[in-house]
């Protein structure tokens, strides 16, 4: 394994559809299934010492499903939470959504409001769920929110930089961790899907063909290898016999 372990990964986690669709099963199968990987990964990503670990899990364009996926999807949330919320405590789990929480139907929300805050005093592993979650949306909403504040008279206009425009964010939680080091996509897209693009400007990334159903920490020790392997340069030059 390598060295070099990405503080923050984040995970599309894509493709559940089609991996039930190419086995015969309707895409709910693919649900059930991608769910049930969701825990060994988080476990894996903690072993190895990485200390952010953000799960892209709905996108605000997730909405436009039918009915019938959608409430598959959120019984699956419900039921992972339910079940897996005493070992992510044992754990020291850090548990966090981004995304727009608020627009979570009341039985989702009696769930994962006391799991959130049940887990508020962790100081393991830092894991976000990104639900209802779309970097426009996120980036339209701080625009939002800095202009109110500037109403207000808390902020100036001239104010605004980068630094100031990151703790607008969902992820300004996650403080020096928010930038992401490296994003996994499964399903063979090559494709960001509206995902952390803030965030990620300087990521690795890693595009893996199979579903996230058929996604195993072993797979993730593979895609870290591979990111252990990349040369980050964040624009500037690698000068040799000197390390950064
Ligand atoms: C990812 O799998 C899960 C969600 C987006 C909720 P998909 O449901 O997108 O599966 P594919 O990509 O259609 O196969
Ligand atoms: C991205 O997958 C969102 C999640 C995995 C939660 P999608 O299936 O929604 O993305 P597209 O439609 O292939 O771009
Ligand atoms: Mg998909």
């Amino acid at each position: 394994m390598s060295e070099r372990i990405p503080k923050h990964v984040a995970i599309i986690m894509d493709g559940n559809g089609r991996w039930a669709e190419r086995r015969g099963h309707t895409r709910v199968f693919g649900h059930i299934r991608g769910t049930s990987k969701v825990k060994s990964v988080i476990r894996e990503a903690d072993h190895l010492g990485i200390k952010a670990l953000t799960l892209y899990a709905f996108s605000t364009e997730n909405w436009t499903r039918p009915d019938g996926e959608l409430s598959v999807i959120w019984k699956l949330f419900i039921k992972f939470l339910k079940r897996d919320i005493d070992e992510l405590h044992r754990n020291n789990v850090r548990l966090r959504v981004i995304g727009e929480v608020e627009r979570l139907a009341p039985a989702v929300r009696a769930v994962l409001d006391p799991s959130i805050e049940r887990l508020s005093k962790n100081t393991g592993l830092q894991l976000s769920f990104a639900i209802s979650y779309g970097s426009r949306r996120e980036l339209a909403r701080a625009a939002r929110l800095f202009a109110l504040d500037c109403e207000k008279g808390l902020r100036k206009p001239e104010e605004m930089n980068e630094q100031v425009l990151g703790e607008y964010l969902w992820t300004s939680v996650l403080g020096e961790l928010s930038d992401v080091d490296l994003v996994i996509r499964t399903s063979g897209e090559k494709r960001i899907s509206n995902f952390l693009l803030w965030q990620a400007a300087y990521a690795e990334f890693v595009f893996l063909d199979l579903c996230w159903p058929d996604f195993t920490p072993e797979v993730l020790r593979g895609a870290l290898q591979e990111y252990g392997a990349r040369e980050r340069r964040f624009g500037g030059l690698i000068i040799k016999g000197v390390s950064s």
